[in-house]
């Protein structure tokens, strides 16, 4: 009794005090072609699995927006969204935690989180030149070749299961490249996806514009991010529609799980009611704080939900696939222990992120994979401490 007491304390001691995952600079990028928007080398963080889990991955895909013009890339690349030389390693929670109490099926998996400085979802191959005259790198899709080529390398190619995953623009990362990174393995090794908050919505904002496509355009035509759209997508309509997810998975031949909010806070903030929609005060109370909606702009919310909805129903044909698209305004569920997996966690069912993600990945349950929340405010469990 008195040994397990001191293991658990030690090991707890331990668990607080570990380091983030060392930052890990590509090797040999710059001959790839494969740099962050400045030229820096890309960069990832690798946490080695353990026991069980050994042999299983979890590769991740940082999000963090898009750069769409040469003036926001140029932004970007003075900030750790554009460049590798300032970034810090991170320690994440939620599904990267290593703790079997808060991430129960994923906790001694390998874990790769990759970091994002492309601006293109890891999907664009271009080059451009800032307002200074230097040299702008469009090179995402290159940086995933080379990272995955690297992981491949590291142990991946002996994986026994790989979740492909990722948050916001990486959540898009996801889809783009789900049946790519499937394809790197052999049959008999289950490869699935994961994208949270990836499902960016092809939606009018409250002025009547189409806000988001325009950013989208100009990252699919600035970035040239072609290569990595679906096919036949491309053969029937524009490529800045073939970038958005209701047309991508619909060619998505891989098991994938989409975590989504009805509500998805970043989606009303900077899609519904951008700032270029020159939002009046009490639309700007309501888009930091869905308690302060008032009826007519909980309608339009409403709305909202209803397309993510509806563009998710090719989803219920999909054997294999899983859904959670719960009603609390939130935007990334997998990287905050109080989403993913915690006693105030977003449930549907009863179920937690955590636990309805699981299940879905190792077939526990025969029914329940494909859940979509009530509308808002009905479902007790969003709690107020959701980040948004
Ligand atoms: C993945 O995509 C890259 C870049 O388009 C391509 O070169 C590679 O052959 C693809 N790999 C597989 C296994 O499909
Ligand atoms: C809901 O789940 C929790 C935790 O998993 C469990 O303790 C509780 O009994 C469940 N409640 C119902 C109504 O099933």
């Amino acid at each position: 009794m008195a040994t397990d007491w001191l293991l658990l304390l030690l090991l707890a001691t331990v668990a607080m005090a570990s380091p983030p995952p060392e930052l890990t600079l590509l090797a040999g990028a710059t001959e790839k072609g494969a740099v962050c928007l400045d030229g820096s080398p890309p960069a990832y963080q690798l946490d080695r699995g353990f026991g069980s889990g050994r042999y299983n991955w979890l590769v991740y895909l940082e999000g963090g927006g898009w750069c769409d013009t040469i003036e926001s890339c140029s932004k970007h690349k003075k900030s750790g969204l554009g460049s590798s030389n300032l970034i810090e390693a991170v320690q994440l929670p939620g599904i990267f935690s290593n703790d079997h109490r808060q991430n129960s099926d994923f906790y001694n998996w390998n874990k790769v989180f990759i970091r994002y400085c492309d601006g293109a979802s890891f999907s664009g191959d271009a080059e451009g030149e800032d307002q200074d005259g230097t040299k702008l790198f469009f090179r995402g899709l290159r940086i995933w070749e080379a990272v995955i080529d690297e992981l491949m390398e590291k142990g991946l190619a002996n994986a026994k299961q790989a979740l492909l995953a990722g948050c916001s623009s990486g959540g898009l990362a996801v889809l783009l490249h789900c049946d790519n990174f499937s394809a790197r393995f052999p049959q008999t090794v289950p490869v699935k996806c994961f994208s949270d908050a990836g499902f960016f919505l092809d939606i009018k904002d409250i002025s009547g514009e189409r806000f988001i496509r325009s950013v989208f355009s100009g990252v699919v035509h600035l970035q040239n991010v072609r290569k990595v759209l679906p096919k036949d997508c491309l053969a029937k309509k524009e490529p800045t529609d073939c970038f958005f997810p209701a047309e991508v998975i619909k060619s998505i031949n891989t098991p994938t799980f989409i975590l989504n909010s009805g509500y998805d806070s970043w989606q009303i903030q900077n899609v519904l009611v951008p700032d270029e929609t020159s939002p009046e005060k009490s639309w700007l109370t309501c888009k930091a704080n869905i308690r302060e909606c008032n009826p007519t702009q909980i309608e339009a919310l409403h709305g909202f939900r209803e397309t993510l909805v509806n563009d998710l129903k090719v989803v219920q044909d999909k054997e294999d696939w899983g859904l959670f698209i719960d009603s609390c305004f939130t935007h990334c569920q997998t990287p905050f222990r109080i989403s993913w997996d915690s006693p105030i966690s977003p449930r549907l069912q009863n179920k937690s992120i955590a636990e309805a993600v699981g299940d879905w990945h190792f077939g526990r349950s025969r029914s329940g994979v494909k859940q979509i929340d009530c509308e808002y405010p009905c479902n007790p469990t969003c709690s107020t401490q959701l980040p948004s």
